[in-house]
């Protein structure tokens, strides 16, 4: 996101505890300014004297797991560090807040690609929390879109953190280990690419639009399918082992994203097949 804003000449100001964010991502030209949202006064200082046109805020905790064993941290960081961003957006001066929220683990269980007005059920502390945010956002006195985002994979995605299965297959490709399944491979995500999603941020911080908005690509994929797509792409996996299912997490997950597209605000772009040909290319998993 911070590249696609730097190409369009944006000036980019980064605020990250660099608990999970690494440096090394960004382009020497946006600066970084190292503070935790969930600490008021940091944020204060962190952002002194700026006049800022537009927020895109992303800082949380995201492991669905871990936001079961530790609850106040996930409160401290997706509640609170909302409330501090939003509260200091307005002191800035910013004229749209586009906030990062998850589709995955807002609605709970989807048999039918999730809309805007699907009652949200969130399932862990982790979406419990990013509902709240989107609550805290929408009630903020300043033209905001919350996002609800699918599945994001692409170039760059961390392998150790919890939704990156498809950075980790392919790693594991790569690496000729073998890859873990968790239950019967049957969990269905709707995976978007990140590039797409970029492209629904940048939209987004137009300014035309408020409200919520799915960003995703209506389409749910099994982890087996995904394995086929890869096994296409990669050859046959180096490996397969079996581990139970994990802990809060819904069997379904997809959302439609008819309204972004209705509204003329977004629409996917990049198929799941030619996604992870891209991402295989940039991990080097692919030549050329
Ligand atoms: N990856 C996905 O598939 C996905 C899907 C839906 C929504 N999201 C949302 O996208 C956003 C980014 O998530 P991600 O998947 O890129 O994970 P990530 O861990 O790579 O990104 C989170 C970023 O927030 C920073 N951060 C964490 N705690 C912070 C704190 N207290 N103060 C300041 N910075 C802090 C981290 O250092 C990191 O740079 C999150 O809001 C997440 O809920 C991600």
């Amino acid at each position: 996101m911070v590249d696609a804003l730097l190409a369009r000449g944006d000036q980019v100001l980064v605020v990250d505890d660099l608990s999970t964010g690494d440096r090394a991502n960004l382009d020497g030209r946006a600066e970084l300014r190292v503070a935790d949202v969930s600490d008021r006064g940091a944020l204060e200082r962190a952002l002194a004297g700026e006049r800022i046109g537009g927020v895109v805020h992303c800082a949380a905790k995201t492991k669905v797991v871990e936001s079961m064993e530790k609850e106040e941290l996930y409160r401290d960081v997706i509640v609170r560090g909302t409330e501090n961003v939003v509260g200091l957006a307005r002191q800035t001066g910013a004229s749209i807040f586009v906030n990062i929220s998850t589709g995955g683990a807002i609605y709970g269980e989807t048999p039918v690609c999730a809309e805007e007005n699907t009652p949200v059920d969130p399932r862990s502390n982790y979406g419990r929390f990013k509902a709240q945010a989107e609550q805290i956002v929408a009630g903020s006195r300043m033209p905001a879109v919350s996002l609800r985002l699918a599945n994001i994979y692409g170039p760059r995605q961390r392998r150790d953190l919890e939704g990156g299965v498809i950075a980790i297959f392919i790693e594991c490709w790569k690496r000729r280990r073998s890859i873990t399944m968790f239950g019967d491979g049957r969990y269905e995500r709707d995976y978007v690419y990140v590039g797409d999603v970029v492209e629904a941020v940048v939209a987004a911080l137009g300014g035309k639009w408020t409200g919520v908005y799915n960003i995703g690509t209506g389409v749910a994929t099994s982890v087996n399918d995904l394995v086929r797509e890869l096994t296409a792409l990669l050859g046959v996996p180096p490996g397969v082992t079996h581990a139970p299912p994990r802990p809060a997490e819904v069997l379904r997950g997809c959302v439609d994203p008819s309204k972004a597209a209705r509204e003329d605000l977004w629409r996917p772009r990049t198929g799941l097949r030619d996604g992870l040909r891209r991402t295989a290319r940039a991990e080097g998993a692919l030549p050329g």
